[in-house]
């Protein structure tokens, strides 16, 4: 046997369409007309019939005589005075609902309303009752404004009831929507109205199913006589703007409920027309832009002006971070949705009765006054340190002291002005999250290198090695600022054996002096560029770059001895890098103290960045809003510890895709070594090759957490590194190792960066006072 296709559509067809309705039809037993529909209806086999009559004037006597007490035959005697003698197949009115082919009998409008808000007395007086049933409320979108209107309905909280939304039921609806699955494909309006006309059919309902818009806002607000309150629970950011537009300009009262935290809002346009649409949060918006917000990511960040990117619960946070990614839309509880019925259609009455008259937000947020207290969060064990103590840098200036007297033959001594200038052109030069993790110290003819290590990320900065690549740019600029100024520069790397934060000291001589140990790496001449170099992280469409151009790069490189730079400019092979590297991003922003540092680098205000001058101004990173937004959401610690929980996060790894598919090349530095001196002299050779990149017109942006983060995994055997990362980072660095044909996990991988053409970033980066950071002792 199979099954009858054709008779399935029609039928579910008819019943959608031909139930269009939401009307139900009274027939009144003692009208001649409407006693032959009555039985017209009987006659029909398929029209169900429910009659409960007398119950209903059972509990209409009692409600009329609340102190008596009824046996069963008094209650009878009083039906027959009631009925005076007429069948009771006579008494009230039949209703008959066509969508449901049910014919029900029940009470006439006064006895039926009676009896049904019999028990709202006295939360709601006979004289309030009154008063509401003349109210008219608009309710826009019907997800919360399901529970609403139901509830307003139930509550009795008005007379008529207008409803708009464009959709049709659907199964995702049905977790927070109280309906029924023959309703799925029904518009949402219609299956409101049925539900709300089989509690009580002498509510007014009228339907607007194709949702709210310019054409019938007019109508919605005023047909039948202005609304007396907007209850807006509308998903489009254009209409739920427009309608508060409209509302405001006819001065009506405007409630919305967002169905997380209970976070509601009263506008009181009656009695306050001059306030702004939504407390004016969104005074800025141009409402033209609204309209071309299509997608959740184009809607997503202005929804969160509204509700509040800090006010959110921290689980809707954490899932707006997986739109798109593990869930398509943001979610919605029956708990929530329920809940938030019962709170508007409470505020609904107190706002129209004018017992409530003032505006604003509130929150009634469950989880809030009923805390969880049993939070099981797996926090790493392992303590960041950065190996700082007072006496360490007390019993540095002490050994710069005795030092600064040691000095070679032909050494000349600086004055202030150009030893500050030498410093300035060195501290130009990048540094991780521009933590400029360097101070400078000044005594007789030599200059010292510290390393500031409290100016470092310590997940990434594993053994100091980006505090270091960082510290060997800067040496690389001294040395072209000095030679610059026709000196010529004798470093000595790590001159107290005591201690590793000593990082070098530097002497000066004439440019006529020269000895083995004087630093002979002038060649490249790349002085005049210095103030070119940035970090560019634009994302632009791929252009390939000249391989002459390559070329010239990997010789600047050269010119560190054992340096060597590894460019790719395979597209498949660059794609492959690209997941790798946004994975570890991913990871690295997962991580507790990733996360950490992470917040510790961003300037999130153009104020911030002025006041530290250091860190990594947001309006340098080429986001979009919707990017901006989600990195925004991502500050919160428990977000992350949320997205940890669900495996997700995916979205981290969005922009570092997107950076890397425009890459025209990723390349890598490698010193034959993996030591303290290499690293140094690794960032000495990447500030090279970034300052004759941009040199020759080519953008360059680093890509270090996966370099930092593998060094941590091999040279730290893991340290610090989280589950996640423990499990993941292994296979990662399988893949990466074979891309860049890394034979020998010891040498030293130093810097991974991507080049690319492109726009130049339109804010540069602060440099700290120089005061902050060169001492003269
Ligand atoms: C060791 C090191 C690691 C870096 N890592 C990254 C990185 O992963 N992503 C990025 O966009 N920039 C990175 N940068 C660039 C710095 O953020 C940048 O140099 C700093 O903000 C100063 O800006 P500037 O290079 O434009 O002068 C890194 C720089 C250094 C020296």
């Amino acid at each position: 046997m199979s099954l009858n296709v054709s008779k399935i559509v029609k039928k579910t067809e008819q019943l959608i369409s031909t139930e269009s309705s939401y009307v139900p039809l009274f027939f009144y037993p003692k009208n001649d007309i409407d006693q032959i529909k009555i039985n017209q209806l009987l006659d029909d086999d398929s029209v169900v019939v429910h009659d409960e009559i007398r119950g209903q004037l059972s509990e209409l006597i009692k409600c009329q005589n609340p102190s008596r007490k009824f046996s069963a035959s008094d209650l009878e005697n009083e039906i027959s005075k009631k009925l005076g003698g007429d069948s009771i197949y006579e008494y009230g009115i039949w209703v008959y609902y066509p969508w449901s082919k049910k014919l029900i009998h029940i009470l006439d409008k006064v006895e039926f309303i009676d009896v049904r808000t019999s028990r709202n007395q006295y939360k709601i007086t006979l004289h309030e009752r009154e008063i509401l049933a003349q109210k008219k409320i608009g309710v826009i979108g019907l997800s919360v404004g399901q529970s609403v209107s139901v509830t307003l309905a139930m509550e009795r909280v008005c007379g008529e009831l207008r409803l708009a939304d464009f959709d049709t039921l659907e199964l995702t609806n049905l977790n927070r929507i109280r309906t029924g699955l023959q309703n799925l494909g029904l518009s949402k309006c219609i299956s409101v109205a049925r539900e709300i006309s089989e509690i009580d059919p002498f509510i007014t309902i009228k339907c607007f199913t194709q949702g709210l818009n310019e054409d019938n806002m007019d109508s919605f607000f005023l047909d039948g006589g202005k609304l007396d309150l907007l209850v807006e629970e509308s998903d489009g950011l254009d209409i739920k703007i427009l309608s508060r537009y409209k509302a405001k300009e006819l001065k009506v009262p405007v409630i919305m409920e967002a169905s997380d935290r209970c976070m509601l809002d009263i506008e009181r346009f009656d009695l306050h027309p001059q306030r702004p649409v939504l407390h004016g949060l969104l005074d800025n918006l141009d409402i033209a832009k609204l309209k071309t917000l299509k997608t959740n990511e184009d809607k997503i960040p202005y929804m969160l002006d509204i509700v509040g990117i800090d006010t959110i619960s921290t689980r809707a946070k954490a899932s707006m971070m997986e739109i798109g990614e593990t869930i398509s839309t943001w979610p919605q509880l029956a708990s929530a949705v329920t809940l938030g019925g019962g709170i508007t259609a409470d505020v609904s009455r107190r706002v129209l009765l004018n017992y409530y008259t003032g505006s604003g937000r509130f929150y009634i947020d469950v989880e809030d006054i009923i805390k969880n207290d049993n939070t099981n969060v797996n926090e790493s064990n392992f303590v960041f340190k950065n190996n700082f103590n007072a006496s360490i840098e007390e019993e540095i200036i002490d050994f710069i002291k005795s030092d600064a007297q040691i000095v070679s033959d032909k050494s000349i001594e600086l004055d202030k002005k150009l030893i500050t200038e030498l410093v300035l052109d060195a501290t130009k030069a990048p540094s991780g999250g521009n933590a400029q993790p360097w101070i400078w110290y000044h005594k007789g003819k030599k200059l010292y290198l510290l390393q500031d290590v409290l100016r470092s990320s310590p997940l990434l900065d594993y053994d100091r090695m980006a505090s270091r690549v960082a510290l060997g740019a800067a040496i690389e600029n001294l040395i072209l600022s000095a030679q610059n100024n026709n000196l010529n520069i004798k470093i000595n790397y790590f001159p107290y054996q005591a201690d590793k934060n000593l990082v070098a000291s530097f002497e000066f001589f004439e440019t006529n002096y020269s000895s083995s140990e004087i630093e002979k790496k002038f060649s490249s001449n790349l002085y005049s560029l210095i103030n070119l170099r940035l970090t560019n992280r634009n994302i632009e469409n791929r252009i390939e770059i000249p391989t002459e151009e390559l070329a010239e790069l990997a010789n600047v490189a050269n010119e560190i001895e054992g340096c060597e730079l590894k460019i790719i400019t395979d597209l498949n092979k660059i794609n492959e890098l690209g997941s790798i590297i946004a994975e570890v991003e991913k990871l690295r922003i997962m991580h507790d103290e990733g996360h950490k540092n992470f917040l510790d680098e961003i300037r999130w205000t153009p104020q911030e960045n002025l006041k530290t001058k250091d860190g990594i101004d947001i309006e340098t990173c080429d986001l979009t809003i919707a990017e901006l937004t989600g990195f925004k959401m991502a500050k919160d610690k428990k977000v992350i510890q949320y997205l940890n929980q669900w495996k997700g996060g995916t979205a981290f790894e969005k922009l570092s895709k997107k950076s890397t598919a425009g890459a025209s090349a990723l390349g890598l530095i490698t010193m034959p070594t993996y030591s303290k001196e290499s690293v140094v002299d690794g960032g000495r050779a990447m500030e090279k090759v970034w300052i004759k990149a941009n040199g020759l017109g080519i953008a360059f942006q680093p890509q270090s957490p996966a370099t930092f983060l593998f060094a941590r995994l091999i040279h730290g055997h893991g340290e610090g590194l989280d589950d996640n990362m423990l499990e993941r980072l292994p296979m990662l660095r399988k893949k990466y190792k074979e891309i860049w044909n890394i034979e020998n996990d010891n040498m030293g991988e130093i810097f991974l960066f991507r080049l690319f053409k492109g726009a130049k970033p339109v804010v540069n980066s602060l440099r700290r006072d120089i005061n902050e950071v060169l001492i003269f002792v």
